[in-house]
């Protein structure tokens, strides 16, 4: 993602606390967000809430991941200084929100989004044919606009429900306030293009697939599940040439090895000059001088849980003023504040 935006934005992006974060987290997602908190005013929340959707019969689940994940957002740097960092049901003025928002929302919004179906498809077990499920992206229109962000960091599966949210939010507009500037602007997707790293058996990195590196686990963790990933087949022994782009460790070397070393694993695997330790290696080398200070960091925070829960409660409270301000204005537009 480039950021060509030269105004401040109001940013908002959330994160289902489902389980450990990993390596395509942090490049596919992570890294954008550090990169947008260095200009821009960001919101950062754990939607422990969207993440009830999938795991409403293991609520531990969530409750356990939700503080890994947020020591892994500190520990890559997400900074508390600069942006907002909360959990989504501190903040239960997005569930109010929602509701409102459920009214005036037409059933055929919902149904047509394409998550909705391809989800309860893809996870069957899971059993999805719930009011929340179907609301799932209502819930986030709630997330966004009760912030009235103007920037949404998203992969590309979760466009349309930016789309979505802009259609609320015209609608919403559209009913109760009609003035200038509208009380709900209308957000942009900041799309964050996949990330490049596969996973270790070169599929998309996903807990799912059990190929993951987690930014949790220790350095010696790491450095077995690479040198036991597998490499080009045609490898088999030695002295056996390989093309590296039939092996996911080159991907690995795209992302993290300089063009210099590109061209040598290039030449020494097609000729069999290089063994695929000696490839590996070389890559290690500056996946550990990435990861390294990430999980000292991530220590140093996870030792110290008091200064962690000031952190989460100080933008929880920040969130919640931010919320309040605009549930006020949303009772105002639809003539329910009762001050008696
Ligand atoms: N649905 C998002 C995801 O699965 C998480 C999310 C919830 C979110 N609320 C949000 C993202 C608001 C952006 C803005 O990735
Ligand atoms: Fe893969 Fe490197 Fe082995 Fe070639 S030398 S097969 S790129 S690990």
């Amino acid at each position: 993602m480039t950021d060509k935006a030269t105004k401040p934005m109001r940013i908002l992006s959330g994160m289902r606390s489902t389980g450990r974060l990993h390596l395509g987290h942090y490049k596919g997602v992570l890294e954008n967000w550090l990169t947008l908190q260095q200009n821009h005013q960001c919101f950062f929340f754990a939607a422990d809430w969207h993440a009830l959707t999938t795991e409403y019969a293991n609520p531990a689940i969530v409750k356990e991941t939700i503080w890994d994940m947020l020591i892994d957002w500190l520990a890559v740097g997400i900074d508390p200084e600069k942006s907002v960092i909360f959990i989504q049901s501190e903040v239960p003025e997005h569930a109010e929100l929602h509701l409102l928002f459920s009214f005036m929302t037409p059933l055929s919004w919902l149904e047509r989004v394409p998550t909705y179906k391809d989800q309860i498809e893809q996870l069957r077990e899971k059993d999805l044919g719930t009011y929340g499920f179907l609301g799932y992206p209502l819930l986030q229109a709630a997330d966004i606009l009760i912030y009235q962000a103007n920037g949404v960091p998203v992969g590309e599966d979760q466009v349309p429900h930016v789309e979505l949210t802009r259609e609320v939010a015209r609608r919403f507009n559209h009913l109760y306030r009609q003035g200038i500037p509208p009380l709900f602007p209308e957000p942009e997707s900041l799309l964050m293009p996949a990330s490049k790293l596969p996973g270790l058996d070169g599929r998309k990195m996903s807990k799912s697939y059990n190929n993951t590196i987690e930014l949790s686990e220790d350095w010696k963790t790491t450095e077995k599940k690479i040198k036991t990933m597998p490499t080009d087949p045609a490898r088999v022994k030695r002295t056996d040439p390989g093309t590296p782009e039939k092996c996911p460790v080159w991907e690995f070397h795209k992302v993290y090895s300089s063009e210099d070393e590109q061209q040598w694993v290039q030449h020494g695997c097609t000729t069999a000059e290089i063994g695929c330790i000696d490839c590996k290696t070389c890559m290690l080398v500056h996946m550990k001088e990435e990861l390294d200070p990430i999980r000292e960091r991530r220590i140093a925070i996870a030792a110290r849980p008091d200064d962690l829960h000031d952190i989460v409660r100080a933008g929880n409270e920040r969130a919640r003023h931010e919320a309040s301000r605009t549930m006020d204005k949303v009772r105002k537009s639809l003539k329910m504040s009762y001050r008696v």
